[in-house]
């Protein structure tokens, strides 16, 4: 049985605690064996002390979203641009996709999102503030990432934000945001499944579209999955504001 020993609390809890007498130290976030459990308390830790710790490793590693939507995605549509076949809940051996958890802090998510663009030197307080803000705007962001289960790193990502309208009869549309896989985990179809999965996920959520802005190298990849520049109506401009880091 594995029992997670410590983790953030909402960016309020114990990051990581020293055994006493020189029983050493015990690193954040993850999970040891009931051993360990057993070791803790033999080195004068309390029970009540350990089960908080547990409670807050298991805190951490509650998902942004309900997993069970990814269950509902339907691959067969898309079976034919995936040779071998994948899917959200068979994305390989080895690999899970799932949504976001507060722990992915420390699976490597930022710095994989640092081969996308600059994310600066954002904290754990800051990561898990910011993961607080989005879950309490339900049915807003589907933050969705690849894990490889054999190293526990996170190594691919991309997101679904949904926006509300009035119009189209108070519809709702989806944008596509933050695609990213691993530069060692390239051309594996893993930038397909990822893009696929929120692309699938936004049928799923009722949005009358999806949209997303893109290199032109990367016009073929969205074009083989199905997204199309309309005519007239495929510019995409922007305005920088010089206080905002870019
Ligand atoms: C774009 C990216 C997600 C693709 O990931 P991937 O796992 O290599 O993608 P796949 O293996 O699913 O490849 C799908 C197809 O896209 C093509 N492709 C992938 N990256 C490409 C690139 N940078 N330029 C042009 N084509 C690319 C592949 O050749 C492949 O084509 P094929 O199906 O004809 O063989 C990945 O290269 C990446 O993270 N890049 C850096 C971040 C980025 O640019 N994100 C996109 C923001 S819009």
């Amino acid at each position: 049985m594995l029992w997670p020993l410590t983790g953030p609390v909402r960016g309020r809890g114990a990051h990581s605690f020293k055994l006493p007498r020189g029983g050493g130290e015990v690193s954040r976030g993850w999970a040891a064996t009931t051993a360990d459990f057993s070791a803790l308390v033999r080195n004068g830790i309390s029970q009540t002390q350990c089960l908080i710790l547990s409670f807050q490793g298991i805190l951490s590693e509650e998902p942004l979203y309900d997993p069970k939507i990814l269950e509902r995605l339907d691959f067969n549509k898309v079976r034919s641009k995936f040779n071998p076949p994948v899917s959200a809940v068979r994305p390989g051996e080895g690999l899970r996709v799932r949504p976001l958890r507060r722990a992915d802090f420390h699976r490597g998510f930022l710095q994989l999102l640092s081969q996308l663009t600059a994310v600066g030197d954002v904290s754990e307080e800051q990561f898990l503030k910011r993961f607080d803000a989005m879950q309490s705007c339900p049915n807003t962001y589907y933050v969705t990432v690849i894990e490889d289960t054999t190293n526990g790193q996170v190594i691919g990502s991309s997101t679904l934000v949904i926006e509300q309208k009035f119009i189209h009869g108070c519809a709702v549309r989806g944008r596509l945001e933050d695609v990213v896989v691993n530069n060692t985990y390239r051309g594996k179809q893993l930038g397909k499944l990822i893009i696929m999965t929120v692309t699938l996920l936004a049928e799923e959520l009722n949005c009358y579209k999806m949209t997303l802005d893109c290199k032109d190298n990367l016009i073929p990849l969205y074009s083989s999955l199905g997204y199309f520049l309309e005519k007239g109506n495929s510019n995409y401009m922007q305005i920088r504001f010089d206080k905002a880091p870019s």
